[in-house]
């Protein structure tokens, strides 16, 4: 597999350094994220937030902008504060132990263990989709993968195959012969490094997950105000919370929509409307209006920016970033 590894191998831009904080902030953006999208925004991040101090002082807008686009905001105010938690509990130096780890915010176990094994090269198993796809093919496990004593065997697994040096390369060749080889659906067997040690009866079969419950459909109407070049946005309280949005209706109005577009959002497929209103005569105090051309350095949620990018004249707006 380390042979595969050396030739076969994906050059990602975090596996040329060894700083934690680099190592942090990827494993953060890759949580929920591709690695296409993920790579030109952790080196955007990198040159704009080059450290845990410089982090630290950023202001939660700053940090809510850097990460537009790449969705669940709660992983931009979790590096943010384990940032501050860094250079206040900790001189600004990353912990190395699993317990002091796990004490900063927006870090569990796997998050934990892949700074150990990527940063500090730490002889530790880690086990996200990939492995966890590959381990279950290996020991051909048919036990559901996302179910707790599943998980537990594919950890133990993990721990168990890991070298006692160089757990950093081990754990990315893993990685990536489960994202290039051991395709979930059409696993290339014919050219897999491991084939021999591999117990699967019907690998395309594994691994076994749990039912998924279906997604919740929900739908959400807001408004299009503008005025003269100004755009009418209020303040997210809950899911985008800090950034801004079209202000929401009540109700669904009677004409058409201008824009109408589905979205997923965990357990739910999103449906936004987007009707034109009028200027409020009385303005909410979470409400504040904006110049068009200044919304690209504003925190906006992507479902909401695509939809005045659709709607308002491009020639109005400073568009991309
Ligand atoms: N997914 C999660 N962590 C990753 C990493 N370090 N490299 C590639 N994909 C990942």
């Amino acid at each position: 597999m380390l042979r595969w590894y050396a030739k076969h191998g994906r050059d990602l831009p975090w596996r040329r350094t060894r700083d934690p904080y680099a190592i942090l902030v990827s494993e953060l953006m890759l949580q929920q994220t591709t690695v296409a999208t993920v790579v030109p925004r952790y080196q955007e991040w990198l040159r704009r937030f080059p450290d845990f101090p410089t982090l630290a002082a950023a202001s939660e807008r700053q940090v809510l902008h850097a990460w537009q686009g790449l969705g669940y905001y709660s992983r931009a105010r979790h590096v943010h504060a384990a940032a501050r938690q860094i250079c206040r509990d900790h001189a600004g130096r990353c912990p190395e132990t699993l317990e002091k780890l796990r004490a900063l915010p927006g870090v569990g176990h796997y998050t934990a263990q892949a700074v150990l094994a990527f940063a500090f090269d730490r002889p530790v198993g880690i086990v996200e989709t990939n492995i966890a796809r590959l381990l279950a093919r290996l020991s051909n496990m048919t036990q559901p993968i996302d179910a707790a004593p599943g998980r537990r065997l594919m950890w133990a697994q993990a721990s168990q195959l890991v070298p006692l040096r160089g757990a950093a390369i081990f754990n990315s060749a893993l990685m990536d012969l489960g994202a290039t080889v051991c395709l979930p659906r059409t696993p290339k067997c014919g050219i897999c490094p491991v084939r021999k040690f591999c117990r699967a009866t019907n690998p395309a079969d594994l691994p076994v997950k749990r039912p998924r419950p279906k997604k919740t459909r929900l739908s959400e109407h807001h408004a299009l105000t503008i005025k003269r070049d100004q755009i009418l946005l209020q303040q997210c309280r809950q899911r985008w919370r800090g950034m801004w949005m079209l202000p929401p209706l009540s109700s669904a109005r009677t004409r058409a929509p201008l824009h109408t577009r589905k979205f997923p959002f965990t357990h739910h497929e999103v449906t936004l409307r987007v009707f034109a209103a009028r200027a409020p005569s009385v303005r909410s105090g979470e409400q504040r209006w904006f110049h068009l051309r200044r919304l690209e350095s504003i925190p906006i949620p992507s479902p909401h920016r695509r939809a005045i990018e659709a709607l308002v004249d491009s020639s109005e707006l400073s568009v991309g970033r």
